[in-house]
């Protein structure tokens, strides 16, 4: 285990620590006097494959953890409904609406959000930023990450079937027309280089 990777974040400030007792001593000391219980009874998860332990308030949202918390803040949140697909995340495979999921629900979960895919240097980057599938970029992770989904279990998708993936991602752009030729692209490049 690598001694340097700050895993154990506070859920306080934020801070990150090397180890739970390091994390555990840091809430001991930075902040007596409020309290506030010591951090036990957290959660174990990884993340864009770190392994992360935080104890969670009952009323986090995956996406309040992730972006909050953990400070990974490519996920955006536009409506805090369930309605518009930009803060999905890659949950144990499947795509998921990070601000309708509780953070307390996560443990032992393995979660990708956009950072994770770009880390990897998936196909969908270049071929979103190639075919202009984006204008502010505001809905684009929650596209990206959607469609790595989509990629992870139909390599090979039709046009009907990457539209029909990203039906419940909204864009108030209206780059609609542009995401089936990135995603098709990417899986083209994916093909190639299993040859
Ligand atoms: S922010 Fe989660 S679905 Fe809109
Ligand atoms: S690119 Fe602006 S909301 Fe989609």
């Amino acid at each position: 285990m690598n001694k340097d990777i700050k895993n154990y974040a506070c859920p306080y400030c934020g801070e990150k620590c090397r180890s739970a007792d390091e994390l555990k001593e840091h809430v001991f000391q930075a902040h007596k006097g409020r309290g506030l219980p010591a951090p036990e009874g957290s959660i174990k998860l990884t993340v864009n494959k770190a392994e992360y332990v935080i104890r969670v308030a009952p009323n986090w949202t995956l996406y309040y953890l992730i972006h909050d918390k953990l400070g990974l803040t490519g996920t955006k949140q536009f409506c805090d409904q369930g309605a518009c697909g930009s803060c999905t995340m890659i949950v144990d495979g499947k795509p998921v609406l990070s601000c309708m999921l509780l953070a307390i629900e996560c443990g032992g979960k393995v979660i990708e959000t956009v950072e994770g895919i770009a880390a990897d240097g998936h196909p969908l980057i270049e071929a979103y930023v190639n075919n202009h599938a984006m204008q502010c970029g505001y809905c684009t992770p929650g596209f990206v990450v959607t469609s790595k989904a989509l990629l992870d279990r139909h390599p090979d998708p039709t046009e009907e079937e990457i539209v029909e993936a990203l039906a419940g991602n909204l864009c108030r752009c209206s780059t609609y027309p542009q995401h089936p030729i990135a995603v098709r692209e990417a899986a083209g490049k994916m093909k190639a280089a299993k040859k």
